[in-house]
């Protein structure tokens, strides 16, 4: 599956991005609030990074791992994964490309093709209530908060966490 905007290209996520893949899921400051970054070391990316592409070769998937590439360099990734048959949309993108646009871009492309190719409606998507980023791209996709909830453990602090939940359908949301 690959997909294509005006700036970037979407396309499976695998062991060839290796290296980009630690620039950004190795850094405590471009984790800080996710669940399952940052990674430890190499070797629990090499295993991810076999895992997605193991998951892209099955006929149905339960999750997508995508890397999105700007004038051919690796910036970040966007995933979908299946929560009870319901799609939950992550990102990350690499802190040196924060702010141009390219989450959003590639949100709301991943969203658009999953809508018309699967006949996916309904997405949604969590955050920490800190990560101010993550729920202003939320709102900006036209997502609606749909709850607060705690019990959120991010994988860089011993700490709870709050967090939101965003979601949209497309029948209903207008954006
Ligand atoms: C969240 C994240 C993916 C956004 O990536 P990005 O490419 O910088 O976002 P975009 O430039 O597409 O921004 C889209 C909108 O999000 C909001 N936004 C982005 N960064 C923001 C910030 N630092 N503060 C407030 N709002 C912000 C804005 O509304 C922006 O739209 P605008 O520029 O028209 O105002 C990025 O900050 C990131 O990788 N964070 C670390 C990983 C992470 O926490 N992922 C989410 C886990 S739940």
């Amino acid at each position: 599956m690959e997909i294509k905007t005006d700036r970037l290209l979407i396309r499976p996520l695998g062991p060839e991005y290796l290296k980009t893949y630690n620039e950004y899921a190795m850094s405590p400051e471009n984790a800080r609030y996710m669940c399952f970054l940052p990674v430890e070391g190499e070797a629990e990316s090499v295993a991810f990074l076999k895992t997605a592409e193991e998951e892209w070769a099955k006929p149905h998937p339960k999750f997508y791992e995508f890397a999105i590439i700007h004038d051919g360099e690796h910036i970040g990734g966007i995933s979908i994964h299946m929560e009870y048959g319901k799609p939950v949309l992550g990102w990350i993108i690499n802190r040196k490309y924060w702010g141009r646009g390219f989450a959003y871009e590639s949100a709301k492309a991943v969203m658009e093709h999953f809508a018309s190719d699967l006949g996916i409606r309904y997405f949604c998507a969590y955050c920490d209530t800190r990560n101010t980023a993550s729920f202003r791209l939320m709102e900006k996709l036209g997502m609606k908060r749909a709850g607060e909830s705690g019990g959120r453990k991010n994988r860089a602090s011993p700490e709870e966490a709050f967090e939101y939940k965003y979601e949209i359908d497309l029948d209903h949301d207008v954006k």
